[in-house]
């Protein structure tokens, strides 16, 4: 008898990629660079962290997408200040300016030497991945202290703050951390986030 040809599992999870594929076309056609657009979207529709007329730093920015929606949100009276190892390659509205530097270096004399505080500070930063898990989750949770410690230092008082983080060993202990500097925090998935993605964003709102 004729050996039964095996046949090959389907790792195409049905449904996913479509969705990833949708929401870069949506992107394109709505001129922002990155679909990662629709997560700070959903985060600003039921979390209202930016305001008409606000002061906004927004960490790991590139390629931009972030800066272009924030500097809707704040309105031509807002401004939208940007910080990324890698340079904005978009033409950017008025309202916005970027650096081209990493966070390690951040001092609130970064832009044009004027001193500036925020009214949110919003992070999407992501470190380049190794490939592994557990390698990946330190790596954001450094990067997340690092946001952390911009936000304290350069928020005014009852400012908000988005941050990007992979869940991993050290997720609890940041959430901790966030806790102890904001008067509310919460957890929050993006639908537009890949479900099998580990990242999550910690929305704080009222610095203490
Ligand atoms: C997922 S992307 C951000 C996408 C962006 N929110 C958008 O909508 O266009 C993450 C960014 O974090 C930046 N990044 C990682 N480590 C950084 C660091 N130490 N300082 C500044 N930017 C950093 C990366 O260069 C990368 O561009």
């Amino acid at each position: 008898m004729a050996a039964k040809k095996k046949t090959k599992p389907n790792n195409k999870k049905p449904g996913r990629n479509q969705w990833a594929d949708h929401l870069t076309q949506r992107a394109k056609k709505e001129n922002y660079p990155a679909r990662s657009v629709y997560k700070l979207e959903e985060i600003q529709n039921k979390f209202q962290v930016l305001k008409k007329n606000d002061l906004v730093l927004d960490l790991g920015c590139a390629p931009g997408s972030w800066l272009l929606y924030a500097a809707k949100q704040v309105g031509n009276h807002g401004k939208v200040f940007g910080i990324d190892l890698k340079k904005i390659e978009i033409r950017l509205p008025e309202n916005v300016i970027a650096i081209e530097d990493d966070i390690l270096n951040f001092t609130n004399e970064s832009f044009l030497g004027e001193k500036t505080r925020f009214n949110s500070i919003i992070s999407d930063m992501a470190p380049a991945t190794s490939g592994r898990k557990d390698v990946d989750a330190l790596r954001s949770f450094e990067l997340c202290n690092m946001a952390l410690k911009v936000a304290d230092d350069f928020l005014f008082q009852n400012g908000n703050f988005v941050c990007k983080i992979f869940q991993g060993n050290d997720f609890n202990a940041f959430q901790k951390n966030v806790k102890l500097k904001f008067k509310e925090s919460k957890i929050f998935k993006p639908e537009s986030c890949r479900k099998q993605s580990k990242e999550i964003y910690i929305i704080a709102k009222g610095k203490k």
